[in-house]
């Protein structure tokens, strides 16, 4: 392969891909880079007004971009978004199920221990991580299994390998999007199509608004001691950016990963590498 074939594996044009979570700080920063490469890109967001602030940004790049109301945990909403989707591209060849995260009141504290953690708090964490992942996967991989074509990715994270401490339905939801990442590969692959393929990025610490109370003191501004932990903990000695995800995105997105299926990718700076010694 010459280095014009090499590109073209990432020239997204024609290509739609739908993002969930896709007006959040990673999924946004995963959609602008598709639109740049000249994607179709559907955003689908239970709060789609985030998308306003990085609007400018997907307008001036190459591709096009729509903003469309979805909750990841109502399969009637997802269905609508889906037939709106064909409706104005007529196929799906991208999935990345970006909506997701933990919650304070699943977060053990010294005022909050593990024991009195309510059911619904840690409901409400496991199911917007696993069955906001497993049901866009079901509305969308259906379409693709039409298509016997298409890719999923998924976001675990680093609570997938080894559990951090005080985020137990976290941990255990992320664990589960890393195993059904495994499951459903290989249930596309043998069922409907080898060219349709599902992997997962592991980001490892980026510093968005979701984790800002775990890694920065709200008072100082400095790092807390979990926050200078992550950082002793990750060879590169920092936290993650949002475009230091686009590399392996837009790999396993494209062609240029076509025998890839069943993975999960860590993104890391070498924290899942790392022993500590
Ligand atoms: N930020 C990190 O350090 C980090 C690390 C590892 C994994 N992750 C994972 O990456 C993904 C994106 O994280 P982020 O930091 O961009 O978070 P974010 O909060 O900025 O974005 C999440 C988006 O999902 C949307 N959303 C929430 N519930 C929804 C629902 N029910 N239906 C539809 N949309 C919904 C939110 O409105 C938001 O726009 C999450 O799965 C998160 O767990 C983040």
């Amino acid at each position: 392969m010459n280095l014009s074939e090499l590109t073209k594996l990432y020239d997204f044009s024609g290509r739609t891909i739908v993002i969930t979570g896709g007006a959040g700080i990673l999924g946004g920063e995963m959609a602008c880079a598709l639109v740049g490469c000249r994607a179709n890109v559907v955003i689908l967001d239970r709060n789609p007004e985030r998308a306003a602030a990085f609007q400018p940004k997907l307008e001036c790049e190459p591709g096009c971009a729509r903003v469309y109301f979805a909750d990841v945990l109502d399969a009637d909403s997802l269905m609508a978004a889906c037939e709106r989707t064909l409706g104005e591209f007529g196929r799906i060849d991208g999935l990345i199920n970006a909506a997701g995260g933990n919650a304070p009141s699943a977060t053990t504290a010294p005022e909050r221990a593990f024991f009195d953690i309510p059911r619904q708090a840690m409901q409400q964490v496991i199911d917007l991580n696993l069955m906001g992942t497993i049901l866009p996967c079901q509305v969308f991989g259906k379409v693709m299994a039409q298509q016997s074509e298409g890719v999923i990715l998924n976001i675990s994270s680093m609570n997938a390998f080894r559990p951090l401490t005080r985020v137990a339905a976290y941990s255990a939801a992320k664990a589960a999007v890393s195993n059904f990442t495994a499951w459903l590969a290989v249930h596309m692959a043998q069922n409907y199509s080898p060219h349709i393929r599902v992997n997962a990025l592991a980001p490892g610490f980026f510093q968005t608004q979701q984790n800002h109370f775990l890694l920065y003191d709200e008072h100082t501004g400095e790092l807390t001691p979990r926050g200078q932990a992550i950082i002793d903990h990750t060879p590169m000695g920092r936290f993650g950016r949002p475009e230091d995800l686009l590399g392996a995105m837009l790999w396993l997105l494209s062609p240029a990963s076509d025998f890839v299926t069943g993975v999960v990718v860590p993104v890391d700076g070498g924290f899942s590498a790392y022993s500590g010694v």
